[in-house]
């Protein structure tokens, strides 16, 4: 597999990085994950819109390692063998002596590689998941999709220890998305799901499933449920780029509205998506 590294194209197993970059050192680094169906980028654009404003948040300067990520994104997802993956994308401060402080002119570390899609899901089960309620334990700026995922990867582990697939994280008893994901939740005969602010990451996905929801005439409110709205909510399910639009079944061991079975404004709405993709991967949408 040839990654990209700093403007190289290389064997990933000879692809290097300092002991001094510093998105090892501190996790002073930001990243972003692109969906690729038929060799063609969902929502590229807004990808690499939000990874600009990543860098800008946390101050990172893009002339320090110039790079044209629609080249170098298009060159990857063509070496996909099925056509479908995922994009990663990295973006490091850079190797330098270790002071917090940020270095003077230290060129970025930029690296990207294409990953296969293992199988595209099928059967109901697929776009199943469950979930536990967790204290989101992150920090204040959630919308900077930032590799200093620790808190992440520490509520992903507890949702797995209690057997469940996603940890949907509570602060102030406000349930604002996943560990690896936005929520949504039927609460009466309104969609909800938190609106953007530093609370959460504003998901690519969360906006493809907000558009076709107004699409299909499905009346949103963006407001995030408390953790009473969530328990009483007939249908809760999550997006992300990697599961796509996911049914929650059951929260805490506890089957969501009927039963936890699919509930009828998820299947519309992964219906869309089915067919949003498959414009996707025709060339016909983006
Ligand atoms: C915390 C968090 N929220 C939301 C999302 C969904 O974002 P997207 O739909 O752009 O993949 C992710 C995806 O990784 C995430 O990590």
């Amino acid at each position: 597999m040839l990654v990209y590294l700093n403007g190289d194209w290389i064997p990933a197993d000879s692809a290097h990085v300092s002991v001094f970059d510093r998105g090892f050192i501190f996790g002073d680094s930001v990243y972003e994950v692109i969906p690729v169906y038929g060799h063609r980028r969902l929502r590229e654009a807004a990808h690499l819109a939000r990874l600009k404003a990543s860098m800008t948040a946390v101050g990172m300067d893009e002339r320090l390692r110039p790079v044209h990520w629609p080249t170098v994104c298009a060159r990857l997802a063509e070496t996909l063998p099925s056509g479908d993956g995922t994009l990663y994308l990295q973006v490091t401060r850079g190797a330098a002596p270790r002071q917090h402080a940020f270095p003077a002119n230290a060129p970025l570390t930029l690296f990207a590689y294409a990953r296969p899609r293992v199988s595209e899901p099928t059967g109901s089960a697929a776009c199943e998941v469950t979930a536990v309620l967790c204290d989101d334990i992150r920090w204040a700026r959630c919308d900077i999709k930032t590799t200093s995922l620790i808190a992440n990867v520490l509520l992903v582990q507890e949702a797995l220890s209690r057997g469940a697939d996603e940890a949907l994280l509570v602060r102030d008893d406000r349930v604002n998305e996943g560990a690896v994901s936005n929520v949504f939740a039927m609460c009466g005969d309104r969609l909800r799901t938190a609106p953007r602010s530093h609370l959460i990451l504003g998901g690519i996905t969360r906006d493809v499933v907000l558009e076709l929801a107004a699409g299909l005439g499905i009346a949103v409110e963006e407001r995030a449920p408390s953790r009473t709205e969530l328990s009483g909510a007939r249908e809760v399910f999550i997006t992300s780029s990697s599961r796509e639009v996911a049914a929650v079944t059951h929260i805490d061991g506890r089957p969501v509205g009927d039963g936890g079975v699919q509930g009828p404004v998820f299947r519309r709405l992964h219906s869309a998506f089915q067919t949003f993709k498959e414009e996707v991967r025709m060339g016909r949408r983006m």
